[in-house]
């Protein structure tokens, strides 16, 4: 079959990485698309949230299936959009409803529905320009730090983990009547604040059933020992060596599966990845967030470990069948690093010659902010590789991914050298 892939970064190199493997993949385009899926599918010149565009494309090529890599698309209703046209009903796509996206995209709404469904989740209230006084007043009932976040899509920076009382007053005032994060913050949650280990859970949804895929955890922070800005994420390492059977069945019997079941009794239509933030507490697996996609570079790694056909995976998914697929997971780890510009994830060049790519055999290398200038791979983003290795423990993986970054070159390229050493 034919099939539409959107998006542009590591994660969507990934996916086309391992969907053109399946023999039911035909032909596989990916808009826009990077250098990488360049080398390996076809890329479309079009925006992931140009509907109209996608419509007519999808119509003229034929296509039997549209894979969402973001939350843009998602959040913007892509899913409605396909099921209420005529023309495209008929094709399946991968990805949550509209109100299923709000999940990610309204954390007061992800709050309620954690509450609804009696889901573990941090106690929170929520605020906008009207209350903000009885924010500011709520905030001296917590202990420090006090955590604040947007209530809409920030592009991951709407979250603000501050230790001073009146410092979190103000910026609660900033957020919600300086319009910090412009819309976004137009409400703000406030939450209790969670001591503990972050490790993420993904898992492929019909609705009804589903599959728990491999636990990862990325490196959010830009410089070593986590410090500096909050990025994308500089790596990602799976499994999670802390994550033992008895954890991993409290996730499950106490987050996944009411969530799922909670999509069900609230009539969310949901085909598509879950993506659960949690904090580990003592051992109690607490919910900090919903996203409604795959995370980027936690693909990078969950999906290499992924023996299973994907392709057979969306299918089912399409067909409400996921119960009929048991997934094959491969045992070694993968990890993988970020080779990013130098000034990300502030002000960044881009352009910038990338060599070395072919000296690298062992490792799979994903491309996020790369293009193609005639006929050279150049960098066109903040996060531009992603050096993926297997190893039998993830030291291992590691080692062969930092070999490997050395034959790679292009100016001011920068990654971080200590991913794993926590663990
Ligand atoms: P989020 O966008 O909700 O994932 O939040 C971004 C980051 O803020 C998370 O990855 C955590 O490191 C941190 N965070 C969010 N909520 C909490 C919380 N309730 N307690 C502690 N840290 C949190
Ligand atoms: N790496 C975190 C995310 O994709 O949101």
């Amino acid at each position: 079959m034919t099939i539409l892939l959107l998006g542009s970064g590591g994660r969507e190199h990934a996916f086309a990485w391992k969907m053109i493997q399946s023999p039911l993949c035909e032909k596989l385009f990916v808009a826009p698309g990077n250098a990488g899926t360049a080398a390996i599918a076809t890329n479309v010149a079009m925006s992931a949230t140009d509907f109209e565009a996608i419509k007519t494309f999808v119509i003229k090529e034929n296509v039997s299936m549209v894979v969402v890599g973001p939350e843009d698309p998602l959040v913007k209703g892509i899913y409605d959009y396909f099921k209420n046209d005529e023309s495209l009903q008929h094709i399946p796509v991968i990805g949550p409803s509209k109100v299923g996206a709000t999940l990610e995209g309204s954390k007061e709404f992800a709050k309620e529905f954690l509450v609804r469904h009696n889901i573990p989740t941090a106690a929170y209230d929520s605020f906008t320009a009207e209350t903000v006084e009885k924010g500011c007043d709520f905030l001296t009932t917590l202990q420090p730090p006090y955590v604040l976040k947007a209530d809409g899509l920030a592009a991951g920076k709407g979250v603000l983990i501050i230790q001073d009382l009146a410092e979190a007053q103000t910026e609660l005032r900033n957020m919600l009547i300086g319009q910090k994060f412009g819309e976004a913050s137009s409400k703000v949650v406030i939450e209790e604040f969670l001591d503990g280990i972050e490790l993420s859970c993904f898992v492929l949804t019909d609705g009804k059933n589903y599959k728990i895929l491999p636990t990862a955890k990325d490196y959010k922070r830009i410089g070593e020992g986590d410090t500096g800005l909050n990025t994308g994420g500089m790596g990602a390492v799976s499994p999670v060596s802390f994550v033992d059977d008895v954890l991993m069945e409290k996730i499950e019997t106490r987050i996944v599966k009411p969530t799922i079941d909670g999509f069900q009794k609230d009539g969310i239509e949901y085909k598509g990845f879950v993506f659960i933030g949690l904090i580990n507490v003592n051992n109690e697996p607490i919910v900090i967030e919903y996203n409604v996609r795959m995370g980027d570079p936690e693909t990078e790694v969950v999906i290499p470990r992924l023996k299973t056909d994907l392709v057979a995976l969306f299918q089912a998914v399409a067909k409400q069948e996921l119960d009929t697929i048991d997934l094959e997971i491969d045992p070694r780890s993968a990890t993988t690093i970020m080779v990013v510009s130098g000034g990300y994830p502030e002000e960044y060049e881009k352009g910038k010659e990338i060599s070395g790519i072919e000296k690298i055999t062992d490792s799979i290398v994903f491309h996020a902010g790369t293009s193609l200038e005639s006929g050279k791979v150049v960098t066109n983003g903040g996060r531009v590789l992603a050096i993926t290795s297997y190893g039998e423990d993830f030291k291992e993986a590691i080692k062969k991914s930092y070999q490997n970054i050395d034959k790679i070159h292009f100016d001011q390229m920068y990654f971080r050298r200590d991913i794993g050493n926590d663990l």
